[in-house]
């Protein structure tokens, strides 16, 4: 592909895309000597990759570098867009095992890893349980992924001083996504019912892995100075609330055609968003007949008609106002901070544009 000198942020995605595919093409001939079908189960692996999603964490990092001061035509600017890239595979891995973690069916519009093998398993007549089959398959492909995530940042060929200002950030992320995780279920299981609760979870699971240490990682591939480091990590962090808060809502009032997820999943799966927790709060204090439904329901096999009914109870509620306020107030405190940085100002009119899109978003 011609690369362009001075990406726009609608050229990016096919730049990522491109250096996944290569990564990919670097293992192939390892993986095909392995041979037994681990061909096929990587080449799964490759097309979940390629086949959707928004590339929003390298584009976050990549426009924290370029804000630092990166130059997008100098020699060097490849191996920065394969550093970012390498973010994909850490979200393959979450996303593959989150889909496991949470009994996800379907993901971006086709049937999650799991269950693609589990029915292969079946359609073939292979011997044991076709959906332990596929959990392993799944558990596995989300580790080749995680792996695969090191590998490619190691040889994108940052230099060895960008390589070494960048491994703690990687790491932090790392553990930072896996404990929101932990969090996440962890309230699923006890039922945690505060909003206190549910934006820890939020802060972890998503801002930091989504926004703020994409952002943190572009600025320490440049090497910024801490004040635009922390200026990003404010912005990060706001936002990246923020777009998980539009995730809740998207969770429950998105249009399945456009999100690719099933709406009432989370309901139906018991998850304890902060729309959720909001509308605890408001039942409680204003109706507790309301409140008592609502605890019996989340978490439970519910029909279209009383997801659709839930949907109006947690509107009527003022709960859905609460998190559009949320997350008007998260956008407005990111702008300021971002404002004030010495980020360049190409990079702030990007990093406005891509807050905007992630917490204005329909899918
Ligand atoms: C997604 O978490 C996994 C990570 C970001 C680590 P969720 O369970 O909250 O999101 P969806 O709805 O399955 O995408
Ligand atoms: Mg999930
Ligand atoms: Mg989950």
């Amino acid at each position: 592909m011609e690369r362009p000198s001075h990406p726009t942020s609608t050229q990016l995605p096919a730049l990522f895309e491109e250096a996944i595919r290569d990564f990919f093409a670097s293992r192939s001939d390892l993986v095909t000597g392995i041979g037994g079908g681990y061909e096929t189960a990587v080449g799964a692996l490759e097309s979940y990759i390629l086949r959707g999603g928004k590339r929003v964490r390298p584009a976050f990092a990549w426009t924290g570098w370029l804000g630092a001061g990166g130059d997008p035509g100098a020699e060097g600017a490849d191996a920065v867009v394969r550093a970012c890239a390498a973010l994909e595979f850490v979200q393959a891995c979450a996303l593959v095992h989150d889909d496991i973690i949470d009994a996800s069916t379907t993901r971006r519009g086709s049937p999650t890893v799991h269950v693609e093998f589990e029915d292969l398993h079946r359609r073939s007549g292979w011997a044991g349980d076709s959906a332990h089959y596929g959990e392993s398959v799944a558990i596995l492909l989300g580790d080749v992924a995680l792996a695969w995530a090191d590998d490619m940042i190691r040889e994108s060929g940052i230099d060895a001083a960008a390589a070494a200002r960048v491994s703690p950030v990687w790491s932090a992320m790392r553990t930072e996504v896996l404990g929101g995780q932990f969090l996440d279920i962890g309230n699923e299981a006890r039922g945690d019912e505060t909003v206190e609760a549910a934006t820890r979870v939020n802060r972890y699971k998503t801002a930091a892995y989504t926004i703020e240490r994409p952002l943190h990682l572009g600025a320490a591939l440049q090497g910024a100075d801490t004040d635009l480091i922390a200026a990003y990590r404010t912005f990060g962090t706001d936002i990246g609330i923020a777009f998980q808060l539009r995730d809740d809502l998207l969770g429950v009032f998105g249009d399945p055609s456009i999100t690719g997820k099933p709406s009432g999943d989370d309901l139906i799966a018991g998850k304890r968003t902060v729309l959720f927790a909001h509308s605890l709060v408001r039942a409680d204090e204003s109706n507790p007949a309301v409140a008592a439904e609502l605890r019996a329901a989340i978490g439970s096999e519910l029909s279209p008609a009383d997801v659709d009914h839930l949907r109006t109870v947690i509107v009527e509620l003022g709960a859905v106002d609460d998190v559009e306020s949320q997350i008007d107030t998260l956008v407005t405190s990111a702008t300021v901070a971002l404002e004030a940085s010495t980020a360049t100002d190409d990079a702030k009119e990007r990093l406005t544009a891509m807050a905007l899109a992630a917490t204005k978003r329909t899918h």
